[in-house]
């Protein structure tokens, strides 16, 4: 670790208790103005993104294209449901998660591919960061690259929204901090050679240069937590698809960028 770091994560642990806003549904932390973590990447990060032929997450949208219209040993393709004038996925990644209407549990695009895989396909649910969920992914979240992010806390959704604002706002692991210490209250400073930014998940799926591979938003929050020295969270977890609501209402209004390229 840089000493430059050490000296920002020992002032952030010491300071005072981060202060959760006030207990309603509603309240969140927004950073102003709103920016989107590309906005802090070094000019070469920033457009590797920018270009579809360079961007190496392309490269699962392709894959996630052709797994979309594969049809398997009479299982139908996703693009049979999925390509009609009211059943195509345009758009439809920007207002994840989501309240399932079935089951009425909460689910991000991952969980939603899976729910269509075992109730449509008669297959079984991919596992977390396996290349074809990832791929699937990555495609679905293309179809809705430039779409402001607008989701819905109400209803089912708002115990989820309040769990995912608690985990934001709770200290925790040997270095003792919260999301909050270090995406609201120091984004812009500088911390392990990265500029921490406003901590936004608009750029996932996406493609960090130090996994040299394509990974979900929930790898990014396990990165996070153990960066603060906690143990991270299962993929899945009830806690990280809340963070993933609460961080998606708290980013409203800026555009899906997956897939995104990240140090
Ligand atoms: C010690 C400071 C620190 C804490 C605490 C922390 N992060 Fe981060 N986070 C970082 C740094 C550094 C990065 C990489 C640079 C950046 O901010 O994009 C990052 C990246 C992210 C990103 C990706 C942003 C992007 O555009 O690529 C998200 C999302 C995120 N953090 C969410 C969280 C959440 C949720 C928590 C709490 C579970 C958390 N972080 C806790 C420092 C922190
Ligand atoms: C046999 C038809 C069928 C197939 C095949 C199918 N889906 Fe679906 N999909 C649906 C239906 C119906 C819904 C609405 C929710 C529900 O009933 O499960 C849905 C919902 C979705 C949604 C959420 C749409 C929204 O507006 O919120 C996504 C994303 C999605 N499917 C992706 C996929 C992907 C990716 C595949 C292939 C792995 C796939 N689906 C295969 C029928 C299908």
């Amino acid at each position: 670790m840089k000493r430059a770091g050490l000296g920002l994560l020992l002032l952030l642990a010491g300071c005072t208790e981060p202060s959760a806003p006030a207990d309603t549904g509603a309240e969140l932390s927004r950073p102003e103005p709103l920016q989107s973590g590309s906005t802090f990447l070094q000019p070469d990060t920033r457009a590797l993104q920018e270009d579809d032929f360079a961007n190496p997450g392309m490269l699962w949208v392709e894959r996630g294209e052709a797994l979309f219209h594969e049809a398997r040993d009479g299982h139908p393709a996703c693009a049979s449901c999925h390509e009609g004038e009211d059943t195509n996925l345009a758009g439809v990644a920007a207002h994840y998660p989501a309240i399932d209407d079935e089951t009425g549990e909460l689910m991000n695009i991952e969980a939603r591919i899976n729910a269509c895989r075992t109730r449509h396909q008669s297959l079984e649910p991919l596992a977390y960061e396996s290349e074809d969920l990832l791929a699937l992914t990555a495609y679905v979240a293309e179809l809705s690259r430039g779409e402001p992010i607008e989701v819905d806390i109400s209803g089912a959704a708002s115990p989820w929204f309040e769990k995912g604002r608690d985990y934001f706002f709770t200290r925790r692991g040997q270095l003792n901090l919260a999301c909050t210490q270090c995406h609201d209250d120091n984004w812009g400073k500088q911390l392990r050679g990265d500029t921490i930014s406003q901590g936004h998940g608009t750029g996932f799926p996406g493609y960090r240069l130090e996994w040299q591979t394509f990974g979900s938003l929930q790898r990014r929050l396990r990165d996070c937590d153990a960066g603060v020295r906690a143990e991270p969270l299962d993929y899945g977890s009830d806690d990280y698809l809340a963070v993933e609501l609460y961080l998606a209402k708290r980013a409203e209004g800026l555009p899906l960028e997956s897939p995104g390229v990240r140090r």
